[in-house]
């Protein structure tokens, strides 16, 4: 009897952002049919409004596609040994056979593309045993496409090379092909060439992915047999089922109803409903290692489904436990920003609102903090300056809340002269300097790949931030790598913005932890009317602090609205002013009503414009928009 796991084929696309994985994945759809042309929205995959505007996938879901192979194809290459998946070709050589029709079931795993977000690209790649590497023909690889290789070959993924976009003009087809070939260590003639956008080649994609990829049995032989377990790669929320956990079932069977437990998480649950995603959800009784799909678990509460986490069944005491599956992490914000509602009254919305997204996020971590001038919000953390901004705006967007972001900062360790260590998340709570003996910050591992043509321009810019050059390493006669290590708080302060507008937005950025080293850090105030403005305070290098200072004021002076009277901008370190800007009163015109020379009633109104003016200075408290502090923020 045929295994029917023989028949399974797991897979993911990993993709630099806009290299065409949603169009891939929408002409796999169409392909399989398991979604119609007419029914196709465009990029069925990328559903959330903000992934569509930001162009960039967030969410993973997976899609079963069911997919019989036509018993005249062509496929030139036979590499699978598996005698079950070869399939022969109609018009080969004298001999060759004709294979009978095969029924596949193809799961695509979707990954977030961007480096973020790298915990959960490992995770949904370990749900996979293949992974389709898409690279723009236009762009070449990137920097995350790098990374990406790396993280499927720690899971030991087949690889299937593919380049995209060969219809357009601007397409580098071979040399994009070399770039691939030389990086994987395969011949240039391996990889695939494709229009995910017209369609041309994308169903070699297909039988190569029915070829190449292992399927669940050839890789982890005899997983039938073994207590079920489940591995969590994503999650959503059904009001009526709680938290759907999409997983791939790696090893055992598990029917509607069981009791199971999420080991990382120690809760259990009664199970609601199993079953497929094709791409809408198809209720099962049971299902099976090697498949993918979701199980509703039924918990309501935020956070308890994780990531990463394992499902078992509920084991009577005696038995011995399941052990969980390896490579769960606790999500590491890297990144910390406060978050305040513009409009005191909203806290209790935030609240939910980020309760909310921390379930289809776990990622994101929040407490409740006060400020004085700002009243109640949250301290959140991020996984790195993306995620921040895709929560704010989901925030803003999906729950209309108005909102006051504080500079993100990361975390610093500080040791008072007794060595005892204090981790700051904010510039907020930098303690008075005297007390501090040794301070130390995160830094990163660089990788930059760009045209030879902007290393030098690059490398001013990485002069910027103080960093370590390493290495440059050629990937062709054109482009190269370019390695640095440097502190990740100048990645907050947005390095990529900087790599990508001078390099023309051809260079592409990545970066890994490499640990803490000494630091030499002060805290600088911004001062608005006299008063500090807590929430653009921030952390900045000892060398670098009046350069900081003047770019920063400059910049306020031209976001803040004009106020009815003169408002200083003062930079401060340590209660000293280190760089100063002035915006002048906006003079309401209050006499143009007023016709003719009457001069004496136009005297009077001035006059009783200065008072009031006056008086709102002493009231002092300039009101910074929202927007204002956004705009900030990204400088
Ligand atoms: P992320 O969701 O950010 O990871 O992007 P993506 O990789 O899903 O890219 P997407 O499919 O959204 O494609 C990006 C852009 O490239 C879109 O405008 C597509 O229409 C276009 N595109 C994708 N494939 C092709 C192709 O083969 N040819 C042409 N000409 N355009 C393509």
């Amino acid at each position: 009897m045929e295994n029917k796991q023989n028949f399974i084929r797991n897979f993911c696309i990993i993709a630099h952002i806009d290299h065409g994985k949603s169009t891939l994945a929408d002409r796999l759809l169409e392909l399989t049919g398991t979604i119609t042309q007419k029914k196709m929205t465009a990029q069925f995959l990328d559903s959330m409004d903000l992934e569509k505007e930001k162009g960039i996938t967030i969410k993973l879901k997976p899609v079963r596609m069911v997919y019989t192979v036509p018993d005249d194809v062509v496929v030139s290459s036979v590499l699978n040994e598996n005698s079950d998946t070869t399939i022969k070709t109609s018009n080969a050589p004298t001999g060759a056979v004709r294979s009978n029709a095969k029924t596949f079931i193809l799961n695509l795993v979707d990954t977030p593309g961007h480096v973020d977000f790298s915990y959960e690209v490992s995770r949904s790649l370990a749900a996979v045993e293949g992974a389709v590497l898409l690279v723009d023909a236009t762009q070449g690889i990137q920097a995350q496409t790098l990374a990406n290789i790396e993280l499927a070959k720690k899971q030991n993924l087949v690889i299937i090379p593919v380049v995209n976009k060969i219809d357009m003009p601007a397409a580098r087809i071979e040399e994009s092909c070399d770039e691939l070939a030389n990086v994987l260590g395969i011949m240039p003639e391996e990889v695939l060439r494709i229009s995910a956008k017209s369609g041309l080649g994308v169903e070699d994609v297909l039988h190569a992915i029915i070829q190449q990829v292992p399927s669940p049995e050839q890789r982890n032989p005899g997983a039938e047999q073994k207590p079920f377990r489940a591995l969590i790669f994503d999650s959503t929320y059904d009001a009526f089922k709680g938290v759907l956990a999409f997983v791939r079932i790696m090893d055992g069977n598990v029917k509607d109803r069981e009791k199971i437990e999420l080991l990382a998480a120690k809760e259990q649950a009664e199970i609601k409903e199993i079953g497929y995603l094709q791409p809408t959800i198809d209720p099962q009784k049971e299902m099976f290692s090697g498949e993918i799909g979701y199980i509703a678990t039924g918990i309501k509460e935020p956070g308890k489904v994780r990531v990463g986490d394992t499902i078992a069944r509920v084991q009577p005491p005696n038995v011995e436990r399941v052990q969980p599956l390896s490579g769960y992490q606790e999500p590491n914000p890297m990144v910390f920003a406060s978050f305040y509602p513009e409009n005191p009254d909203d806290f209790d919305l935030l609240k939910v609102a980020l309760s909310k997204l921390k379930l289809q996020d776990p990622a994101l971590v929040y407490e409740p903090e006060m400020k004085e001038a700002l009243g109640r919000g949250f301290r959140c953390g991020f996984l790195g300056t993306l995620h921040v901004e895709i929560i704010s705006e989901r925030l803003e967007r999906e729950f209309n809340l108005g909102l006051v972001i504080s500079t993100p900062s990361v975390i610093y360790k500080l040791f008072d002269k007794r060595g005892q260590e204090r981790v700051i998340y904010s510039a907020s709570d930098w303690p008075d300097p005297s007390g501090i003996e040794k301070m130390e910050e995160p830094w990163v591992l660089l990788e930059i790949i760009a045209p030879s043509s902007y290393l030098g321009k690059l490398m001013d810019v990485l002069k910027d931030v103080r960093g370590n050059y390493l290495a440059t390493d050629y990937l062709s006669a054109e482009r190269a790598v370019i390695k640095y290590e440097a502190p990740l708080r100048a990645i907050v302060a947005n390095l990529y913005d900087k790599v990508k507008s001078t390099s023309q937005g051809y260079a592409s950025l990545n970066y890994k932890m490499l640990g803490y080293r000494a630091a030499k850090l002060v805290k600088m105030e911004i001062w608005i009317a006299g008063r500090s403005e807590e929430a653009f305070s921030r952390i900045v290098e000892e060398g670098d602090a009046y350069e900081q200072g003047k770019k920063l004021v400059e910049k306020l002076k031209e976001a803040l609205p004009t106020q009815q009277f003169t408002v200083a901008l003062q930079a401060v370190i340590g209660g000293k002013v280190i760089a100063r800007e002035t915006i002048s009163a906006r003079r309401k015109d209050v006499t143009g009503y007023l016709y003719g020379g009457d001069k004496s009633r136009k005297k009077k109104l001035l006059e009783k414009q200065k008072k009031g003016k006056a008086l709102l200075k002493e009231k002092g408290r300039v009101n910074v928009p929202s927007k204002t502090f956004l705009e900030i923020f990204r400088t």
